[in-house]
């Protein structure tokens, strides 16, 4: 079986670097199973190494076992220690992420790196973590599943005078008792405030003939699930039933249509064709969904501004949503697998328009 190692000096080979500076924390994992929260892979087409620093000695011998580690302490600088291990790997000519290196870090390594020519580049990482192997998908499954229980017990919980806020509280509580961390700020909003499409769950206490929405997302074992269900509290009036239909209609049609070999940006406007038709797509200010794994926005994008084909194996968000000011807002996402005849839905709560009895 091909190592992660292995396909990163394909892809490597492939744009003609030599050696390149892994530093996203999420690369790092996929390469070399370090979970801790600072290392940089230095990798060549013959050698590598797992730099970190003394907080993690033991940690990154236990996990990383496809390079050798070497760790600095005080009064060792990183920069110092790096300069030294990449004279040792006989490196001239040093690749880094342009979207992860901070300009500081860029200035101190131009600095210190004499000899050293760096070149910008892409993590092609990235590009490589978009496919998702069995074990992921099995992880990401996994995630998926809590979110799924999480929603039911917050629909349950919603109660005369409970607040936004306390919705909240009690979600951090479930997925802790769940084994799980909140994998990005969990967005709950009711009312007039679910036309916020991020907004920050307040002291609002729900209402009768809200709408509310809850974006939600699992981390567990290092890999995240990202959901929304927008529901009624009480009977929902008949405006907010056309538009929740219609919405769903749209997002279940995107579902359908994906495939390996169609465009990101065919099915983002597959959403807003269908969103047109009753005059909602100038409510739909982001994109269709994106990459999701180790990150919650992992790398991709279904949007009008990215034209990239879907392949089998990534797993991709589908989340339209509608946004009108001063009245409600409202969105629907799963999570979903490409497979190489559709995708298999991932994420399992039911998308009809619930009423929570009030
Ligand atoms: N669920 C949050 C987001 O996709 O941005
Ligand atoms: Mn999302």
């Amino acid at each position: 079986m091909t190592t992660n190692l292995e396909r990163l000096r394909v892809a490597l080979k492939s744009v003609e670097v030599s050696a390149f500076a892994v530093t996203s924390m999420p690369s790092v994992r996929w390469l070399t199973g370090f979970t801790g929260s600072f290392a940089i892979a230095l990798v060549t087409l013959d050698q590598a190494l797992l730099v970190t620093d003394s907080r993690y000695t033991l940690q990154a011998a236990e996990q990383c076992t496809s390079m050798p580690c070497r760790s600095y302490a005080n009064p060792t600088n990183v920069v110092d220690f790096l300069k030294e291990q990449l004279d040792a790997l006989f490196v001239h000519r040093l690749a880094f992420d342009k979207n992860h290196v901070t300009v500081a870090t860029h200035e101190s390594w131009s600095e210190k790196f004499t000899g050293i020519e760096l070149q910008s580049a892409t993590d092609p990482i990235d590009e490589l973590r978009k496919v998702k192997s069995p074990e992921e998908v099995a992880k990401v499954q996994a995630a998926c599943a809590i979110t799924d229980t999480c929603l039911e017990e917050l629909i349950r919980r919603m109660r005369p005078g409970v607040t936004e806020i306390q919705l909240l509280w009690a979600l951090e509580d479930m997925l802790r008792s769940h084994g799980a961390t909140a994998a990005f700020a969990p967005i709950i909003v009711s009312g007039p405030r679910t036309a916020r499409p991020h907004g920050e769950p307040s002291t609002r206490e729900l209402q009768r003939g809200d709408f509310v929405t809850m974006d939600i997302g699992a981390r567990l074992d290092g890999y995240c699930s990202d959901i929304t269900r927008t529901v009624a509290i009480g009977s929902a009036s008949p405006r907010q039933k056309e538009v929740y239909q219609h919405l769903l209609h749209a997002q279940e049609t995107c579902i359908q249509s994906i495939r390996p070999g169609l465009s990101s940006k065919a099915l983002d406007g597959l959403a807003r064709q269908i969103l047109d038709e009753k005059g909602l797509a100038k409510h739909f200010g982001h994109g269709l969904g994106h990459g999701l794994g180790a990150l919650v926005h992992d790398s991709g994008r279904l949007s009008q501004l990215v034209d990239e084909e879907i392949a089998v194996g990534q797993i991709w968000t589908i989340e339209p949503g509608v946004y009108i000011e001063g009245e409600f807002g409202l969105r629907i996402e799963d999570d979903v697998l490409v497979t190489e005849t559709g995708c298999q839905v991932l994420t399992k709560f039911p998308k009809h328009l619930i009423e929570v009895p009030w």
